[in-house]
């Protein structure tokens, strides 16, 4: 770069300037009570080390972006990346490490259950040659502490062993939502990462792994904290996200991590079309075709809402694009049930096993009806 006034004058403005070696990057939803004593407690455990503090928060209701911005107006090492009409744990790391020049970044949770003081070891870890350092509560030296109810737990012991099926390295605590990374390897693997749910540790090393570049893991222990101020976002569908992760990874990405929730979605359907046609003839003593009309046009906005609610809750649609989203969304499923009843056709004159056809016409139409809603509706 040149000497001119420019260079100058950023030199004058910006005295103390040294580059941040790390970043911190915190998820938030809801996190006000927390992000102050959480700038303080990190700024305390780092020391002279430069770093800065992304929070990327999902337009949180109790205003967490303002009360960041308010720190920023104090320190010049923490910022917010707003994000609206989106929601995700996962996808709201990648973005944090996207908006970064330091050569590390950590992820921790907003809510003062990771133990900040570990930070400096495992930047020390990742400068001695580590591609990844887990924040682990069930290495040696760790713990779950009083962090994790019994039904936590367990079902911590059971994602935990899924994991390890799809792990290929060993891992104590591969659900962990604290960890280091050098920069450059997690923004290799990124364009590759689910973005929904919360998954985001494991889905980084499986990606990596089967990118051809699999990290080189440490493990720092560190007992995990009951959280602070606020409540947990864990819900049954983060787990569904979860098991939507599991079952991708396991098939080679044959299934993408949303499908599953698609097919449960669906299947749930099945049954609201059944209801619904058995209320219409039976009750009302309506006839069939009438029925079957009705019924469909239920079940396809029961599909339509679960999955912009579930399946696609990251992107969902709202106001005016629900409606065209609807729309399309029916149009697509009219395609599918064409190309279900095709499909089968052809099978069955081929060899006039009426289960077998008709289980590859509807499968058809499932895939089809995945891959288009996707592409079009919920793009
Ligand atoms: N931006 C954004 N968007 N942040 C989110 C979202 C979201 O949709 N959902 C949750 N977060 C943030 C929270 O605000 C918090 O800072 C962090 O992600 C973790 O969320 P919690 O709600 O506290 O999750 P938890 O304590 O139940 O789960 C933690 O422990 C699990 C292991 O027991 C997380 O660290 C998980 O990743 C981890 O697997
Ligand atoms: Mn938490």
């Amino acid at each position: 770069m040149s000497n001119g006034p420019i260079q100058e004058a950023s030199v004058a403005l910006h005295t103390n300037f040294r580059p941040p070696q790390l970043a911190v990057i915190v998820p938030s939803y809801n996190e006000r009570g927390n992000i102050e004593l959480l700038y303080e407690k990190v700024a305390l455990a780092l020391g002279d080390t430069p770093w800065e503090m992304i929070v990327v928060d999902d337009n949180s209701p109790d205003g967490t972006a303002d009360v960041v911005n308010e720190l920023s107006r104090v320190y010049a090492n923490i910022r917010c990346v707003r994000r609206f009409g989106r929601r995700g744990l996962a996808s709201a790391c990648v973005e944090g490490m996207a908006v970064t020049a330091a050569p590390y970044v950590a992820v921790i949770d907003a809510d003062h259950q990771h133990d900040e003081t570990i930070l400096p070891k495992m930047l020390a870890e990742a400068q001695n040659g580590a591609d990844l350092v887990v924040g682990s509560r069930f290495a040696e030296g760790g713990s779950a502490g009083d962090g994790l109810s019994a039904t936590r737990l367990s079902g911590s012991n059971l994602a935990n062993r899924l994991a390890g099926m799809i792990a290929g390295q060993a891992v104590s605590d591969p659900m962990s939502g604290f960890f280091l990374m050098r920069r450059e390897a997690a923004l290799e693997a990124a364009p590759k990462l689910a973005s929904d749910g919360f998954k985001i540790l494991i889905d980084l090393i499986v990606t990596s792994a089967r990118m051809g570049k699999p990290l080189k893991i440490a493990e720092v222990p560190y007992t995990f904290r009951p959280r602070h101020a606020g409540e947990s976002k864990m819900n049954p569908l983060i787990v569904i996200q979860y098991l939507g992760l599991w079952v991708s990874k396991m098939t080679a990405g044959a299934l993408p991590p949303s499908f599953l929730l698609f097919g449960l979605v669906g299947g749930t359907g099945v049954v609201v079309h059944l209801a619904a046609l058995a209320l219409f003839t039976s009750i009302f003593g309506q006839d069939f075709v009438v029925s079957q009309i009705a019924a469909t046009l239920i079940a396809m906005a029961w599909n339509f809402v679960l999955n912009n609610n579930l399946t696609y809750a990251d992107r969902k649609l709202k106001g005016t694009r629900l409606i065209t989203g609807f729309l399309s969304f029916c149009a697509i499923c009219a395609l599918g049930g064409i190309a279900n009843i095709s499909v089968a056709n052809a099978i069955y004159q081929w060899d006039h096993q009426t289960f077998v056809a008709g289980l590859s016409g509807a499968i058809m139409s499932s895939v089809f009806n995945y891959a288009v809603t996707r592409a079009f509706t919920w793009k």
